[in-house]
């Protein structure tokens, strides 16, 4: 072309056009670059064929693959609950003994117990289950109603002086307020209290002695150690659970104050009760 001008300064041909003497260089777009740009736009046309890309008022266009987002999280799902199932059968039918023996069915009773735990049981005996004053630490070695697998999914189960349940634990402790004057009832307290610590009075707590044989060794046992079959506490580990010191177990023995915890089979499910005791059992305590 005969019209082509030359910029002087940086050597490159200019496009003709002009504003006031200033020219454009004509510096046009490296061949690589465009032809990227070209194959950006047809990738995005075929995206847009083979997916759902396009909004529509309600939905999306369907795309020709026939890909959905939802239908593969469903299909997932499905997946999950049919290997659950699996499981919760296998739980269903096997007892907590030979659930805690199955190392894989272990695992998932206990994955399952802990979410159920984290909803009924937490708001009483805590999220990690260490109780509190009333409510009895679940992962300690020290228990009401027994520490084995059977134990504890009976109390689970029918729950502990529970009204709704005929076969809930009904064994209470007796009020002793007409049976022991204020003086023997101090001198048991200093005896009981001397189990494991050393009382105020020494002389109080071995005339307390013969009192608590008399009157609480049927339950608590001689040495104290207490009783499941009773929901006799140990008084000779220092764990207390209704109050600590002599006064307070003073005052358990007078007007004594009576744990109760709620029955769960009619309202979880054996299942989900199951699940519940390997992992209560698992929790360090089990026995
Ligand atoms: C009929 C059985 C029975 C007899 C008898 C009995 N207890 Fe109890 N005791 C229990 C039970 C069950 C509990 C748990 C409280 C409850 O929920 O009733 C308990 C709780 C206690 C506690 C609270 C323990 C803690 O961890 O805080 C003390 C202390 C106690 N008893 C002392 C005595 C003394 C002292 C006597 C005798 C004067 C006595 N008990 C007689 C059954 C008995
Ligand atoms: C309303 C409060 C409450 C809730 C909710 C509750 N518990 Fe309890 N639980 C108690 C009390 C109180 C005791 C102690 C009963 C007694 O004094 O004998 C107890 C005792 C127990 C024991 C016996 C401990 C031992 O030392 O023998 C186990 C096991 C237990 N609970 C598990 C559970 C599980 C699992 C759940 C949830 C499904 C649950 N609890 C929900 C209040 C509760």
């Amino acid at each position: 072309m005969s019209d082509k001008h030359v910029d002087e300064v940086s050597g490159v041909e200019t496009t003709g056009h002009e504003w006031d003497g200033i020219r454009e260089l004509n510096n046009p777009m490296p061949r690589w670059w465009v032809w990227t740009f070209y194959a950006t736009i047809l990738w995005a046309v075929g995206y847009a064929i083979a997916y759902p890309s396009i909004p529509l008022l309600t939905n999306a266009t369907n795309g020709l693959l026939g890909f959905s987002s939802r239908a593969d999280l469903t299909q997932e799902v499905e997946t999950a609950r049919s290997t659950q199932t699996v499981y919760l059968d296998q739980i269903a039918a096997k007892t907590v003994g030979e659930i805690d023996a199955d190392a894989n069915l272990r695992q998932f009773a206990i994955s399952g117990g802990a979410s159920a735990f984290k909803v009924n049981c937490a708001p009483c005996h805590g999220s990690g289950a260490a109780g509190g004053p009333g409510f009895p630490n679940l992962n300690d070695d020290d228990w009401l109603w027994g520490g084995d697998l059977e134990s504890i999914q009976k109390t689970i189960a029918h729950g502990v002086r529970f009204d709704g349940d005929g076969d809930t634990h009904v064994s209470e402790m007796p009020a002793f307020a007409d049976v022991l004057d204020a003086a023997q009832t101090r001198n048991v307290a200093a005896y009981v209290w001397s189990l494991t610590k050393t009382p105020s009075d020494t002389e109080m707590a071995s005339a307390g002695k013969q009192a608590f044989l008399d009157n609480c060794a049927a339950c608590h046992g001689e040495d104290g150690k207490g009783n499941v079959d009773m929901g006799a506490p140990n008084l000779a580990d220092a764990i207390w659970l209704k109050g600590e010191g002599e006064e307070a177990i003073g005052r358990q023995i007078s007007a004594p104050k009576h744990g109760m915890m709620p029955a769960w089979s009619a309202r979880l499910g054996e299942t989900t009760v199951k699940e519940l005791t390997v992992f209560v059992h698992s929790l360090g305590g089990g026995k």
